[in-house]
């Protein structure tokens, strides 16, 4: 037995050890969407984004984001008030539209990475504390993971 970097050769198999994995999991993918997972990378995971901005007139104000992921679940990011607007519900309208979307796209469940401190805005939102992060994008930076199922 040796461990050895994916080449080429290896590939059908890989795409048929995969799909029995995802199989066990009650994961169903065909060998094509396999096998352009195998060329292209976790990339083809993404299926879409949504950007959000509160305006106040010509200015943008506030932003959300909604990244769309394979399968059925999606992640909120990028929430940013400007600080002369907090407090005024800006976030709240920005996370209202962004778990619009996520029904419209049909999402299963969306989950967001917060500052502890901020946890309770999501809280208010439905949102249930799944784990925590330590250290994360920055060093001494704890994270969140806080999830919401929009269906069982
Ligand atoms: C967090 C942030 C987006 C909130 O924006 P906001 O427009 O002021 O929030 P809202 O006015 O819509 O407040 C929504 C609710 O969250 C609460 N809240 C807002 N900011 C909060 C904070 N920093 N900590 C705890 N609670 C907060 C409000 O009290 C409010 O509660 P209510 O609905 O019961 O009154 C804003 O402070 C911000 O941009 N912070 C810096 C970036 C950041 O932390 N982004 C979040 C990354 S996880």
């Amino acid at each position: 037995m040796k461990v050895a970097p994916l080449s080429k050769r290896q590939e059908p198999g890989l795409n048929r050890l995969l799909r029995e994995y995802w199989e066990t999991r009650g994961m169903r993918y065909s060998a094509a969407y396999t096998r352009r997972y195998l060329r292209e990378g976790h990339r083809i995971e993404i299926l879409g984004d949504r950007f959000f901005v509160a305006v106040d007139g010509q200015e943008v104000i506030g932003c959300a984001s909604v990244v769309f992921q394979e399968p059925e679940v999606a992640e909120l990011r990028d929430l940013f008030v400007r600080p002369a607007w907090r407090n005024r519900g800006v976030a709240n309208q920005l996370l209202l539209a962004s778990v619009a979307a996520c029904r419209t796209r049909k999402v299963r469940k969306v989950f967001a990475l917060v500052f502890p401190e901020v946890a309770d805005l999501y809280r208010a939102h439905g949102f249930r504390e799944e784990g925590r992060l330590r250290s994360h994008f920055a060093r001494g930076e704890d994270l969140l993971i806080v999830a919401r199922f929009l269906r069982t």
